[in-house]
């Protein structure tokens, strides 16, 4: 398998002298789609900057596809990794939609139908049709939002990147931008990965999770980091309220065959699984240390 990132004994201090990031290793294949999750002030949005050579490491330890971040020209290196920021007011600074999704494909040097095609089907892509001749300041926050991935989209990036990519959008919105990011991963294997305080969407978006706080603390499926509940207490991060239910349900005798559900489209076949494997009925009890047992999950799980 192609490592799409590879970093190596990464670290970070900023000229004013904090410290960002501090010795990250991290590998992640060509495919994968993985979710880095931390505290404010983690470092995220930092690695996000080393990846896409904006900070550039005074040491050969950040590669892409195996080249080099800090030697790769930077038409080569938006061809292959794009990053969405968290606000796109950040990315967006073109006098017009159009311009802003066409100056990544301008700059690769590409003929000017190519340009277009891109453009257009980047808006398309984003449901941004219609938008070319809009001032990006005179739009909503998830139209400018949309139009930033557009902007990214555009240079068609093997590794594409999301800093809070579900942040301020209404539901509608995020659902169909979660269906984007896996539809991209899925048809076209696009690395994909995301930073997000939103938990409970971490499980539609990663099979991977990777805990970052300064360096990295935990790696594994998001069923394992978010079950660590002192992991999670620790790190200043929550479980999805989905998961917390099923383990309130444990106090009360439900019968668990299955793992417990990260978000209710999860929920289905922990019930199913439960329901076959008890004949068909889920009893629920509640005894003299149901209470104490229920208080220990909260303990463990709420702030
Ligand atoms: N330009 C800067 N100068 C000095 N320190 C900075 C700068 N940018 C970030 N930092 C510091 O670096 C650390 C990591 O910040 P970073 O923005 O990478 O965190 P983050 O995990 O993205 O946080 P958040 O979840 O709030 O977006 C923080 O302590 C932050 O204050
Ligand atoms: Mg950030």
């Amino acid at each position: 398998m192609k490592e799409a990132v590879t970093i190596r004994n990464l670290n970070h201090h900023y000229p004013d002298g904090t410290v960002s990031l501090e010795d990250v290793s991290l590998t992640i294949n060509e495919g994968e789609r993985l979710a880095i999750i931390g505290q404010n002030g983690a470092g995220k949005t930092t690695l996000f900057l080393h990846l896409n050579g904006s900070i550039k490491s005074t040491e050969d330890n950040v590669l892409i596809f195996g080249e080099n971040v800090r030697y790769m020209p930077i038409e080569k290196r938006i061809e292959k990794v794009g990053v969405v920021f968290a606000d796109p007011d950040d990315q967006l600074f073109m006098p017009t939609i159009y311009d802003d999704v066409a100056f990544g494909p301008t700059n690769m040097g590409l003929p000017h139908d190519e340009v277009e095609r891109r453009v257009r089907n980047a808006l398309e892509t984003v449901g941004l049709i219609g938008f070319e001749d809009r001032v990006p300041h005179h739009m909503s926050y998830g139209e400018k939002k949309r139009a930033a991935l557009a902007a990214v989209l555009s240079m068609e990036p093997r590794i594409l990147i999301l800093d809070e990519p579900t942040a301020n959008l209404d539901p509608k919105n995020r659902s169909i931008l979660i269906s984007l990011i896996n539809r991209l991963n899925k048809e076209k294997g696009i690395t994909t990965i995301v930073a997000m305080h939103d938990v409970n969407a971490v499980s539609h978006l990663a099979d991977r999770v990777v805990v970052l706080n300064t360096t990295i603390v935990a790696d594994g499926d998001a069923h394992t980091i978010f079950s660590d509940g002192e992991l999670l207490k620790a790190n200043n991060l929550e479980a999805p309220e989905i998961y917390k239910l099923f383990r309130i349900l444990d106090c009360y005798g439900y019968t668990c065959c299955h793992q417990h559900p990260l978000s209710a489209i999860d929920a289905p076949p922990a019930f199913d699984a439960s329901l076959d494997a008890n004949g068909g009925s889920i009893h629920l009890r509640k005894n003299n240390s149901t209470a104490d047992e229920v208080q220990k999950v909260m303990d463990t799980f709420e702030y």
